[in-house]
């Protein structure tokens, strides 16, 4: 069986990634995708991996106007939508408040919430009345570390991503009993292209600069499952909650974090155990 057959699914921020792993799991599943990034690039990259069966538009999630011109192409091709998977984002570069500039305050503010949180809203917005007309399914995404905890970001990005559970639970209420709303926190993410933000110089700084054997090392220290998982090992879960098959769950956020947040943060994980 196939999760996503004949579905039509939009991915937002689906680039690079969390959204592109998602995007090849959610094609394997049997969806017609609409992939929306604001790089041009990447969608070239997904292009020459993908063929044009998926709808590749490029655009910023933030801009109204760039969301009703994915609405009509996605009407254009498909003429309905099933599904909307959130995936865009961006980081704060792990700034404590006492290091941002007092002047640029504003800017970073604005950036880091508005492609985190307002894309999300102006996203659902936009396409509701579409998911609507198929009981359709929202996903948007959160972060284990910076939805649930200190310390998964800065205060910027770790406020946006506590803002996540809010809008998962106030969008599954506004929206029952026609559309489903659901939230994954994922935990580290290998090969993410995560950036920081413009307004404090961070923006050619990115998660896939910092050298994979520090993650592996912090993930060995403390995650149970001492894994970390590529983007494509979240995609059977943003899948499933964006599907058909998934009618029992609405409001929640999923933790998909390898058992990080299910212990107290003393001890390393059987430090003579390896996997
Ligand atoms: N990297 C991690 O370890 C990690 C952990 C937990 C949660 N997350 C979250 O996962 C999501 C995906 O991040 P990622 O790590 O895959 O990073 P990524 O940079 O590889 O993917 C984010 C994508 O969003 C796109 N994007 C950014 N701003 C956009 C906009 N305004 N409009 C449209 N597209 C836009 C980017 O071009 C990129 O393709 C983010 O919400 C991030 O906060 C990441």
């Amino acid at each position: 069986m196939q999760l996503l057959k004949d579905d039509v699914v939009l991915i937002t921020g689906g680039g690079s990634g969390l959204g592109a792993g998602v995007a090849r799991h959610c094609l394997a599943e049997g969806a017609q995708l609409a992939i929306m990034d604001i790089s041009a690039a990447k969608l070239d990259n997904l292009r020459a991996e993908l063929g044009d069966s998926p709808l590749l538009f490029r655009g910023d999630a933030t801009k109204l106007a760039d969301l009703q011109a994915c609405r009509e192409a996605i009407i254009d091709r498909f003429g309905r939508l099933n599904a909307f998977i959130g995936a865009q984002g961006i980081w704060d570069g792990n700034v404590p408040l006492r290091d941002i500039p007092l002047d640029k305050f504003d800017a970073a503010f604005d950036e880091v919430f508005h492609i985190n949180v307002k894309s999300y809203m102006l996203t659902a917005r936009v396409f509701i009345d579409m998911l609507d007309k198929e009981n359709g399914a929202i996903v948007l995404t959160g972060s284990s570390g910076a939805s649930y905890c200190a310390d998964g970001g800065g205060l910027l990005y770790t406020a946006t991503k506590h803002a996540i559970l809010g809008v998962v639970r106030q969008l599954a209420f506004e929206f029952a009993p026609t559309v489903r709303v659901n939230g994954v926190a994922p935990a580290v993410i290998g090969g993410s292209q995560l950036r920081g933000p413009v307004a404090l110089g961070l923006e050619s700084q990115s998660q896939a600069d910092i050298p994979k054997e520090i993650f592996q090392q912090s993930v060995d220290h403390l995650s149970p499952l001492k894994w970390m998982p590529d983007a494509e090992d979240y995609g059977p879960l943003y899948a499933l909650l964006a599907s058909r098959h998934s009618r029992v769950m609405t409001g929640t956020t999923v933790a998909a974090d390898q058992g990080l947040m299910n212990r107290n943060i003393l001890t390393p994980v059987n430090p003579g155990v390896k996997k």
